[in-house]
């Protein structure tokens, strides 16, 4: 029977669906496991499960050793995967793209509302048991309808996030390596700009690209002082396509009006300079974490295992 190793808990179910075919090891804890842990089980795997917890670069392919033939993030982003070796031993690897879109996209309109509308903010008053009454002037937040949503990555998520901003009345602006085909366009009613007439000219700035190389601190100083200073960075994304140092810098200097994130630089650390400031909306990493999503992200990882193994392919191959 090969050898699969699952690096972190995934739902019951999906676990289940490997366990009378192959020999798996999974870990079973809700905290990741520590690498050299990981490093010891992961010899003579045929397939790794991996969570976005879990670096799986030459080290671990090279403890895994030659059985290895495909490895299967339990994730639509994979900048935890050095994709690069994976391909030169001739390794497969896929993600979970599509069943995750709505959950994420979700969170994207969650964090627009909640910064343009200081609802953290209000809920800290209200926990903090500060006097507080209705008041005319009363902690006013910005109004999104007619205001303008511009999406950083236009793909399934940035899509999504589009259909559902719209839907608040907002108007739609987007920038993507390669620009959406016309009808595309039209049907999101959305308009293709540059980065920089994007920033320049956005209400909500929203980050839906993967994190690359190429995308390392897309967000920093100068297109932060682009940004309109009644405006607002949302980030469902990577955190590390944000330099955390200057969103603070900017936050601080009241460069733009707020800012709404799921994701931080070094996760699960957070820049102390974000934690005491009440324009910025902070959450643990939530943009998929629904009982349903989570359960369709390990049944497509576990999908693609199948496949691979069977000799049938992977579903969802990634390839650079
Ligand atoms: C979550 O962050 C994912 O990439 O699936």
């Amino acid at each position: 029977m090969p050898k699969v190793v699952v690096t972190g808990k995934i739902p019951q179910m999906a676990l289940d669906r490997i366990k009378s075919l192959y020999d798996v090891w999974a870990w079973q804890e809700e905290t990741p496991i520590s690498r050299a842990h990981l490093l010891q089980e992961v010899k003579g795997a045929s397939a790794i499960v991996s969570l976005l917890t879990e670096k799986v670069d030459e080290e671990l392919l090279s403890a895994a050793g030659d059985n290895l033939k495909v490895v299967c993030n339990v994730a639509v982003g994979y900048n935890n995967i050095d994709v690069a070796s994976c391909l030169k031993r001739n390794l497969i690897v896929t993600n979970t793209p599509g069943v995750l879109t709505d959950a994420t996209a979700d969170i994207s309109m969650s964090l627009i509302l909640m910064t343009t509308r200081r609802l953290g903010e209000g809920e800290r008053v209200i926990r903090s048991q500060k006097p507080w009454a209705w008041g005319m002037f009363y902690m006013l937040g910005s109004s999104i309808q007619n205001r303008q949503l511009g999406i950083v990555g236009m793909g399934q998520i940035g899509m999504a996030t589009a259909k559902r901003a719209a839907s608040f009345g907002m108007k739609i602006a987007y920038t993507r390596r390669n620009r959406l085909a016309e009808n595309i366009e039209k049907e999101l009613n959305a308009t293709y700009m540059t980065m920089d007439e994007l920033l320049q000219t956005s209400d909500v700035v929203s980050l839906h690209c993967p994190y690359s190389e190429k995308t390392h601190h897309l967000i920093s100083t100068k297109e932060l002082s682009m940004m309109k200073n009644s405006a607002f960075l949302i980030n469902t994304a990577r955190g590390p396509i944000v330099d955390e140092a200057a969103l603070v810098e900017a936050l601080v200097k009241k460069e733009i009006t707020g800012a709404g994130l799921d994701v931080y630089e070094e996760e699960p650390k957070v820049n102390p300079g974000l934690l005491n400031l009440e324009n910025v909306v902070l959450i643990p990493h939530l943009g998929s974490a629904t009982v349903e999503t989570r359960t369709a992200m390990a049944n497509l990882a576990i999908d693609n295992l199948i496949s691979v193994l069977d000799g049938k392919g992977a579903l969802n191959l990634v390839t650079a």
